[in-house]
């Protein structure tokens, strides 16, 4: 699948996103190494602390699942900036691999790539 696929199921999964508070729709689409894709959206709270992020909705679903390794994944956001994976969401996603690609879009469509090392160089382990 080409980066530009992957992206456009992350578009089709923010149609999904419940976002009545902040009203900013995040569709993530998530590969594992065995290239399964699993989908998410941003999922929103009255008590704001409880929404998850799109990210960690694809990287949930696909660990339910016993998808414990991850490849590549595609952010979606009609933002005017790229919408890069917050603090949370990097360090949740390093934890199923030892680097993947980050895909992160902005309105129209453009999008750029990261490793997730870039955006997270030093994760918390013990
Ligand atoms: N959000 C995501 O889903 N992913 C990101 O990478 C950044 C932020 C969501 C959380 C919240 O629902 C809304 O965007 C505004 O922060």
């Amino acid at each position: 699948m080409t980066d530009r696929e992957l992206m456009d199921i992350a578009r089709r999964a923010s149609e999904k996103a419940y976002a009545p508070y902040s009203r900013f729709k995040v569709g993530a689409a998530l590969e594992t190494e065995g290239r399964q894709v699993f989908t998410g959206c941003n999922v929103e709270n009255a008590a704001l602390g409880s929404t998850i992020c799109a990210e960690r909705t694809a990287a949930t679903k696909a660990v339910s699942e016993g998808y414990t390794k991850f490849k590549r994944i595609a952010i979606w956001a009609e933002s005017n900036d790229y919408c890069l994976p917050c603090g949370a969401c990097r360090q949740v996603l390093a934890e199923f691999c030892d680097d993947m690609e980050v895909l992160c879009a902005k309105a129209g469509g453009r999008y750029v790539s990261y490793n997730l090392s870039e955006l997270l160089p030093h994760r918390f382990n013990f």
